[in-house]
């Protein structure tokens, strides 16, 4: 399979001369801005839903850290119901919002973190690179358990991070080629698609 490029979106992102350090000088609360990349695990996941829209088509979704928006706007133009992109980072947020546009699809946005209440009102729950701390992993864990257990179906796109639940997850596709960011460690160096199961398994 080919290395999981998205041609059919189009994304700000960051580059050198993006100056996003003005951005932090002038925000004392500005973080670390993975909102201005798409990552590994949310360009497989885009590009499986791409491809595989029947999955996403005529459902309602929510992309759980959302960052640029990469996935939830890959549903939108796969033909989502309603797709609601969530993140902690307010600049993630806006970011989503002008991608969406200029990619001529609308999402909701969702300020804040969904991960320490219900589940929400929505069939699928995308989530693109959010294994990559141990504790945001196992909240994200615990509330992906609470989404199966109210019938929501759940697919993550990541590159293997350390923090991945692997024994819960069903792979479904595989796209070698590196992660944003890799400095060359990752014994994969593939981005993977998983479906989140209710079972634990051994991953072979
Ligand atoms: C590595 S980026 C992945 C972005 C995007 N899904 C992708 O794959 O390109 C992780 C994103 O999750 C957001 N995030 C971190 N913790 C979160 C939480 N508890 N709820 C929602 N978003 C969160 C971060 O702000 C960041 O935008």
């Amino acid at each position: 399979m080919p290395v999981p490029t998205v041609p059919e979106i189009s994304l700000h992102k960051a580059g050198p001369k993006s100056g996003l350090w003005r951005l932090a000088e002038m925000d004392r609360k500005f973080g670390t801005p993975y909102w201005a990349h798409h990552w590994g695990g949310g360009l497989a996941l885009a590009r499986y839903v791409l491809d595989h829209s029947e999955i996403v088509s005529g459902r309602s979704l929510l992309d759980l850290g959302a960052g640029s928006g990469l996935v939830g706007i890959a549903a939108a133009k796969a033909g989502a119901r309603t797709v609601t992109c969530a993140d902690t980072d307010t600049y993630a947020v806006a970011m989503t919002q002008l991608n969406a546009a200029i990619n001529g699809v609308h999402v909701a946005t969702v300020l804040g973190d969904l991960t320490a209440g219900a589940p929400p009102d929505v069939e699928t729950v995308l989530v693109g690179d959010l294994f990559y701390e141990r504790d945001l992993a196992r909240r994200v864990t615990a509330f992906l358990d609470r989404c199966l257990g109210a019938g929501i179906d759940v697919l993550i796109g990541d590159p293997w991070r350390a923090f991945l639940p692997q024994t819960r997850l069903r792979l479904l596709a595989e796209y070698p080629g590196p992660d944003f960011g890799d400095g060359g460690g990752t014994a994969h160096r593939s981005n993977a698609v998983f479906a989140f199961t209710a079972e634990a398994r051994d991953f072979t």
